[in-house]
Formats: C-alpha cells, sequence, structure tokens
C-alpha cells in the first residue's frame, strides 16, 4: 500500500529530466517532487548499456531509499537500460518516457512516417522499434544526436553553430518526410525552438516529458495516490555533481524552476 505523502522521485543523468519534472509539477500540483541527476556522470548517451544500468540503478536506489510512492525514469537512455529490472526491483510504481512517447506519435501522425531523435545508446538499444514493433503502417526513422544532449547541458539552446548541427541532423528525417517527430531524449524539449525553425509547422513534435508526466498522473490516480486537497507542495533537487553548477544551468534552462540544490554523496565516485 503507498503512502500518498510521499515525494515522486525523477531521475535523470542531467538537466533533461527537468522538463519531466516541470511537466510533472504542472500536472501534479499538490505533489512534491525530489529529483536527481546524475551530473557528474552525463551524458549517458555514449555509455554502454551496462554502464547506463549501473548508474541508473545506483540512482534509482537512492531516491526509493529516501521514500517515494512512485519513481520517474525521466531518461530514455536509463528507461532503455534499466526499465524491466526496475519494475520488478522496486514495489512502487516506475513510470518511463519511452512507451507514453510512443503511444502519442502513433495517435499524431497522418501519413505514418514517424520519426525519433535520441541518444546513441537508446539508438542501439533500438527502445523505439520495439515500443511501435506491433503497431501497423507505422514507419520509424531514427536518427541519433549525439551532439545535443552536450549544447543543454552547457546552457546553449541557440546560435549559428547550433543550428547548423541542427540542419544536418534532421536531413535524413526530412527526406523521409516524417510528419510526427519523437523527441526521444529528455534534454531535447529544451532545444523544441531550433528543431521545430528546422522542420517548419508541418511537423508534429512529441515531447517524452508530457507524455511521461501524463503516465504518472494516471498511475498514481489509478493508485489513489494523489493529494486531494490544494497544498503547497515542495521541489528538492540533488545532483551527484556541483550543486552550484547545476543551479545555475538548471534556473536558466527552467525559468527558476530549480532552487535548493543539494549535492548527493552516497551516488557516483
Ligand atoms: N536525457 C537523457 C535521455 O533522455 C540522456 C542524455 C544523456 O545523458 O546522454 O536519453
Amino acid at each position: 500500500m503507498g503512502n500518498t505523502d510521499l515525494p515522486i522521485g525523477i531521475f535523470d543523468s542531467g538537466f533533461g529530466g527537468l522538463t519531466v519534472a516541470r511537466a510533472v509539477w504542472d500536472q501534479l500540483p499538490n505533489e512534491d517532487i525530489v529529483y536527481l541527476g546524475d551530473t557528474a556522470r552525463a551524458p549517458y548517451g555514449p555509455k554502454s548499456i551496462p554502464e547506463v544500468r549501473e548508474y541508473a540503478i545506483e540512482c534509482l536506489d537512492h531516491l526509493y531509499g529516501m521514500g517515494v510512492k512512485a519513481l520517474v525514469i525521466a531518461c530514455n537512455s536509463a528507461s532503455s537500460a534499466v526499465l524491466r529490472d526496475a519494475r520488478e526491483r522496486y514495489d512502487v510504481p516506475v513510470v518511463d518516457v519511452i512507451l507514453p512517447a510512443a503511444r502519442r506519435a502513433v495517435r499524431a501522425t497522418r501519413n505514418g512516417r514517424v520519426g525519433v531523435i535520441c541518444t546513441v545508446a537508446t539508438a542501439n538499444a533500438l527502445s523505439y522499434d520495439d515500443a511501435l514493433t506491433a503497431v501497423p503502417d507505422v514507419e520509424l526513422h531514427t536518427a541519433p544526436c549525439p551532439l545535443f544532449v552536450e549544447y543543454v547541458e552547457r546552457g546553449v539552446t541557440g546560435g549559428p553553430e547550433l543550428l547548423d548541427l541542427t540542419r544536418q541532423y534532421l536531413a535524413p528525417l526530412q527526406f523521409a518526410d516524417v510528419d510526427t517527430l519523437i523527441l526521444g531524449c529528455t534534454h531535447y524539449p529544451l532545444l523544441a525552438g531550433v528543431i521545430s525553425y528546422v522542420l517548419g509547422e508541418g511537423v508534429t513534435l512529441v515531447s517524452s516529458a508530457d507524455e511521461c508526466a501524463r503516465e504518472t498522473y494516471q498511475s498514481l490516480t489509478d493508485l489513489e495516490l494523489v493529494h486531494e486537497q490544494p497544498r503547497a507542495a515542495t521541489r528538492r533537487f540533488l545532483t551527484t555533481g556541483s550543486p552550484e553548477m547545476f543551479e545555475g544551468i538548471g534556473r536558466r534552462l527552467m525559468n527558476g524552476f530549480v532552487d535548493r540544490v543539494e549535492q548527493v554523496v552516497t551516488v557516483a565516485s
């Protein structure tokens, strides 16, 4: 039996999961959240699946140990590596980003051609291919965008260099005539401006952040774990890296959503 008064634990390799955290906060404003960004070991995208798995389990164990009523893996790369294990390991709902976004893309596409941009780890794990395998008449085109995460982690979301890179990354998807694009890394909603500038209005962007927040809402509501009455909910932010750096970049990227960042010393070497 879950405890309504516990916070929702949200985890990502770094800042990207903050897009999910903000969507969860918007949709569940009466719920406390505790966010852990493994910035000391980000990016996860270029790492092997076993390595990502080890780091992700450590972070999830840490959040679970603090006491949470749900765990949100706000990272496609980590979801690709640990989702199944995590669902067996923890006795609280574990929400991921991949399935909810894939489902939304299926509903959104008009021509059946869906693109996904993601990290190399997510592309190699074929996570979106698996999620869409049983869906007829949908053709998936995958484009890994390995350098995007580094731009976001530096707080850079625009400028000619990024625009040029975006054009290069998205060219194969434009050639494939996709009409729907899954932002298959939680860092990428922070680059939605440059992505839609390049693709134009005809392509629908599906953010895994919004979809994951919706899934979190549904899961907690089904288990009757949401606060019914309005209350002053709290946000806590933990990082395995420098709290000052996390707070500075986090605040800039998320317009003040991030405050009071604490360092986690029990995770990461
Ligand atoms: N935000 C993460 C994702 O959704 C990973 C980014 C990274 O650390 O490479 O895949």
